[in-house]
């Protein structure tokens, strides 16, 4: 999977035709960003130790875009590797979603998390700051609000966390806006995910946990094709509309979208750290879900309401008018399409990825 070392086209620093690093680019998000990056004319390689993926969704991106991409397969926190490829590859702005993300895993886990997490983003800032790549685009997320933040949550809310996860992203957060006053040169984006899901509508790309999932959807779907019993719904009893906690569900096109926009608009701001909001503004309840995602199967799916989960709150959504002014972007799918791209890729792979 380790891609020759090429010199690459001389790369065009702004706007289209840019060669982009994404790290954690078989990764689900990171994946769909890759084909977006492609459609609007950018270059890409990709970092994945595929500590959480699957290489078969490097075919799968290589059917879909008709392009050989290149993949260096290696952990991230390897410095002197990291090191290397910068030195071999031009490289004009980097995405970087690499790390781990489950939740509770990281209270069971904490120092795996906070090393693979942090590690990955200093060996990876080390090698840019290096090397004179300048444009970074961070994958952090809304759980940097914390537990009691407001509703609609904007970015200039103070950020705290509730889990080691969300430490991480207020830390590399920080770590990320001093690098930017030593280095006053760099164009960095913080963008501060909501809930992403859904997948590509060939069906081909969607998320695939392993494991139980964490999130509602990717559960709801594994309900859907029998591999799971039945829906657990922590608590109807919040103080909502219906009684189940609110969320801002993001297609993970509209997440892609956000990130070329974002790439897009680092080349015109005076600003070296610029946070951005990626969520529709809408809350969207559990109930609400549950069935929107029957009418994409068509059919009634089971469930069970058990007590809350400890740290969940009632609300929790965007206020994505930052990004709708700065980016020119706006997340244009809707829960049904969500739902429908969802049960595509699920009903098609009812268990995901292949190993091979
Ligand atoms: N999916 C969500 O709900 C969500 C929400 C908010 C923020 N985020 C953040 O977005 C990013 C991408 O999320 P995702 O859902 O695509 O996750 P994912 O696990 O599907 O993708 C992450 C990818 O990074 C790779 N990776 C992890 N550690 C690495 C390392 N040290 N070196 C090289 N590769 C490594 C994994 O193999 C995987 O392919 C993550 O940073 C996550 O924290 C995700």
């Amino acid at each position: 999977m380790i891609g020759a070392p090429t010199t690459g086209a001389p790369g065009a620093a702004y706007g289209v035709g840019m060669r982009v690093l994404v790290t954690g680019g078989a990764g689900f998000i990171g994946s769909h960003t890759v084909i977006q990056l492609i459609a609007a004319g950018h270059d890409v390689l990709i970092v994945d130790n595929f500590a959480n993926s699957k290489p078969t969704v490097i075919n799968r991106l290589e059917a879909i875009t008709s392009k050989h991409l290149p993949v260096h397969e290696f952990d991230l926190r390897d410095t002197e590797r990291t090191e290397r490829l910068f030195a071999h590859e031009q490289i004009d702005a980097v995405i970087h979603f690499a790390g781990h993300k489950a939740v509770g895993q990281s209270s069971q886990e904490p120092l795996d998390y906070y090393q693979n997490n942090l590690g990955s983003t200093f060996s990876l800032v080390r090698a840019m700051t290096l090397h004179g790549v300048a444009k970074l685009v961070f994958s952090s997320s809304a759980t940097v609000y914390g537990a009691n933040a407001a509703v609609p949550m904007n970015e200039d809310f103070p950020t705290s966390a509730t889990n080691p996860y969300g430490w991480t992203k207020v830390m590399i957060e920080q770590i990320l806006r001093d690098v930017a006053v030593a280095q006053p040169e760099m164009r960095i984006a913080l963008m501060r995910y909501f809930n992403p899901v859904g997948a590509h509508p060939s069906g081909d790309l969607g998320e695939d946990p392993s494991g139980e999932p964490n999130n509602l959807l990717p559960y709801i779907c594994q309900v859907a094709v029998g591999r799971l019993e039945k829906l657990r719904i922590f608590g109807d009893d919040y103080d909502t509309p219906d009684g189940t906690p609110l969320r801002d569900y993001i297609h993970v096109e509209d997440l892609a979208a956000g990130h070329i926009a974002a790439l897009v608009r680092l080349d015109s701001t005076d600003r070296a750290v610029s946070t951005w909001n990626l969520g529709t503004g809408k809350g969207t309840s559990v109930f609400e879900m549950l069935h929107a995602f029957e009418r994409a199967v068509g059919r009634t799916l089971p469930y069970e309401v058990v007590g809350r989960r400890a740290g969940d709150i009632a609300a929790s959504y965007a206020d994505p008018g930052r990004a709708n002014t700065e980016l020119g972007w706006s997340a244009t799918h809707s829960i049904d399409d969500m739902c429908t791209d969802s049960w595509r890729w699920q009903s098609r792979h009812p268990n995901g990825y292949p190993d091979a």
